[in-house]
């Protein structure tokens, strides 16, 4: 499979044999990598069996390994997305790949645009559900996944304990690029979303699929649209993601550090 032959070569080429925790950095997060750790190894994406290289602004396209205190951490920098033609499969395949490579925790990090009122731009929110409005899966076949709490509980109350003024919600994931209109964000409020974004959500399935234990965290970029009359651009998204690099990177290593 393909995910065994990353998680080959993911082992031989940095040195570690399993790597107990992942953490996908997406857009906004880049920076926030220097604060975790320095890597004792590090893969370019594209060397790694059935890896793409992210064609999003702001992705790396690098795989470290990290050694945070006893914990041997894979930081993937970048993901490939549906709206850049990726398929579910190449979506998902980092964190499948993770998985074999021995990640028993999967932590997905995105951009998002805060829905609900009152999130504040600069702000992370943990995960603690989401709304798969892609009409995607990664899984196949009668694979019947249970995805009650599968943004574990006990990984968030461990975040609120680094960081007590975090909040929680659920997050949206749509396909983009486009960003929303403003009804559509009406829309996603009255269904109950709080952030909006487009990833993370068939990671997330893929990962409860082959049952790691999931923690989330998004950074508010942006009020979503029509939440104030500005407009949105994928460059503000980036640079609030700079802006805040400093603290997502301390809460990041303050939750690794405790796993
Ligand atoms: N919408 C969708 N995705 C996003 C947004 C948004 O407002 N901000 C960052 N990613």
């Amino acid at each position: 499979m393909l995910a065994e032959q990353a998680a080959e070569a993911i082992a031989e080429r940095t040195g570690v044999e399993r790597h107990r925790v992942a953490v996908v950095l997406g857009s906004g997060w880049q920076q926030a990598a220097a604060e975790i750790g320095a890597p004792s190894a590090s893969v370019s994406m594209p060397e790694l069996p059935g890896f793409g290289e992210p064609t999003a602004q702001g992705h790396v396209g690098v795989v470290h390994s990290v050694p945070v205190g006893e914990t041997p951490v894979l930081l993937l920098m970048g993901r490939q997305h549906l709206y850049e033609g990726y398929q579910p499969a190449d979506v998902v395949h980092p964190v499948s790949a993770a998985v074999a490579a021995g990640a028993e925790i999967v932590v997905l990090t995105n951009a998002a645009g805060g829905v609900r009122p009152g999130l504040q731009v600069g702000e992370p929110v943990l995960i603690s559900d989401h709304l798969n409005l892609t009409a995607r899966t990664p899984l196949a076949g009668a694979t019947f996944v249970d995805l009650v709490d599968a943004w574990d509980p006990e990984l968030r109350a461990l975040a609120r304990e680094i960081d007590p003024s975090l909040s929680e919600g659920v997050y949206a994931g749509l396909t983009g690029p486009q960003y929303e209109t403003p009804a559509e964000i009406r829309m996603l409020r009255t269904i109950g979303a709080d952030l909006v974004g487009m990833s993370t959500v068939l990671e997330a399935i893929a990962a409860r699929a082959l049952g790691a234990r999931l923690l989330g965290i998004s950074l508010v970029t942006n009020l979503a649209a029509g939440v104030t009359g500005e407009h949105l651009s994928h460059a503000e998204v980036l640079a609030e993601g700079n802006a805040a690099a400093p603290r997502l990177g301390k809460l990041l290593r303050g939750v690794l550090e405790r796993l």
